[in-house]
């Protein structure tokens, strides 16, 4: 169970709801993997991918909103994760009955939410804190 502790919120309501919404997908996915009968669980990636690309589209347009001065960046490491979100979907049509599929979804979909909150996000709550745009920093 991977939880998301106050370090790793970045102070901005929306974002840190998207981002708990994404760990409590990868949470329930990850306990359907861990299943002794795994069900399958495809629709719900599917579900994760389309929350996961909304996400960045709203941190990106929220970002610019703030005249964040680091926007290519943050876009080109959400490209970066696009293509894991591909190996996920691809990875989920096999996890029910294939063990190392099942294995390597779990990781992939763990590592997505570091990539994304911890790697990446994190660069700007800074920024937001010092712009006075956080609720707690
Ligand atoms: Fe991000
Ligand atoms: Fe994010």
């Amino acid at each position: 169970m991977v939880e998301l502790t106050p370090s790793f919120k970045v102070g901005n309501d929306r974002i840190d709801d998207d981002h708990r919404h994404l760990l409590d997908i990868i949470n329930h996915i990850v306990e359907t993997l861990d299943a002794p009968e795994p069900a399958d669980c495809a629709s719900m990636v599917s579900d994760f991918v389309a929350l996961a690309k909304t996400h960045f589209e709203r941190e990106e347009a929220f970002m610019k909103t703030v005249d964040y001065p680091d926007m290519a960046e943050l876009h080109d490491q959400h490209q970066a994760l696009y293509d894991k979100l591909d190996t996920m979907v691809h990875l989920s049509t096999n996890a029910r009955d294939n063990k190392l599929a099942r294995e390597s979804l779990r990781r992939e979909m763990v590592y997505f939410l570091m990539d994304d909150v911890i790697n990446e996000d994190l660069n700007f709550k800074q920024f937001l804190a010092d712009k006075g745009l956080v609720r707690d920093a």
